[in-house]
């Protein structure tokens, strides 16, 4: 179950994914009207929600984890996220913009549970909104038989215990469910095991989610590859859909 997600703190989270500021730029473009209303969906600890409310934007954010959603409060000082399931939230409020960014889409390990979730997403449109998704494409190398290991697929500094720890992935995919199951093993400087954590991400591919953001109403305007706004291709690591309820 999703609600299982996030079995790591969210300080570990904060810490281990230091790296990821190359969407900051994209989503501010995309919301470049100042005091729009923006809703976040699986906001996490409020990484993105900063700059965009530094930019003046009215932000919103849907987290699942109640302890992730008390660390945005206490640590990063962002009271709009609250706590609720993108499956079933029901704001009673429209935004001008929407969005699910760093691959949250992947969570929903079921095509019922994209389907609840976009109906979700129309509720909170108006007819002027615009909703994104950010997701990655399905590589052929997540698809292969047995298990796949990758070795250091990121390290940083880990500041409850003031140490570098180097993270250690192994794949494995179940073809029916259209599911990775992901294992990482957090190893300190020695190569012992730190912290182990399993979790699970469906693999969308481009032609279901056009279909289901069809079937629930939803008028796609654009599909890019990257941040950069590149047209979507056979290469593009990220699918990225801007979309209209008309
Ligand atoms: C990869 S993190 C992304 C966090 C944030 N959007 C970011 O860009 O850093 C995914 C988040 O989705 C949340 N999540 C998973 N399933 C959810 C659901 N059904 N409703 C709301 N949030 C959910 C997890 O708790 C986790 O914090």
């Amino acid at each position: 179950m999703p609600s299982e997600y996030y079995l790591i703190t969210p300080q570990l989270y904060d810490n281990q994914f230091w790296w990821k500021k190359n969407d900051i730029e994209f989503w501010k473009s995309c919301f470049n009207t100042k005091s729009s209303s923006v809703l976040e969906f699986a906001a996490g600890t409020g990484r993105l929600a900063t700059p965009l409310i530094k930019q003046g934007l009215l932000y919103s954010g849907i987290e699942l984890s109640q302890e992730y959603v008390e660390y945005a409060h206490k640590i990063h000082h962002i009271p709009s996220i609250i706590q609720g399931d993108m499956r079933n939230v029901n704001l009673s409020s429209v935004f001008d913009y929407l969005f699910i960014g760093f691959n949250a889409l992947a969570h929903l390990l079921t095509i019922d549970d994209l389907k609840s979730f976009l109906t979700v997403v129309k509720k909170h449109m108006h007819h002027n909104s615009l909703f994104y998704i950010d997701v990655f494409t399905p590589h052929p190398s997540f698809l292969v038989n047995g298990e796949q290991v990758n070795n250091n697929i990121m390290d940083f500094f880990d500041y409850e215990i003031k140490e570098y720890l180097m993270v250690r992935e192994s794949l494995m995919y179940n073809h029916d469910r259209e599911i990775i199951n992901v294992n990482w093993k957090y190893l300190r400087s020695n190569n012992t095991i730190y912290k182990e954590f399993d979790f699970q991400m469906k693999v969308y591919y481009p032609d279901t989610i056009i279909r289901l953001l069809r079937e629930s109403g939803l008028f796609i305007q654009n599909i890019w590859g990257g941040y950069n706004r590149s047209p979507l291709n056979e290469d593009s690591d990220l699918q990225i859909y801007q979309c209209s309820i008309v």
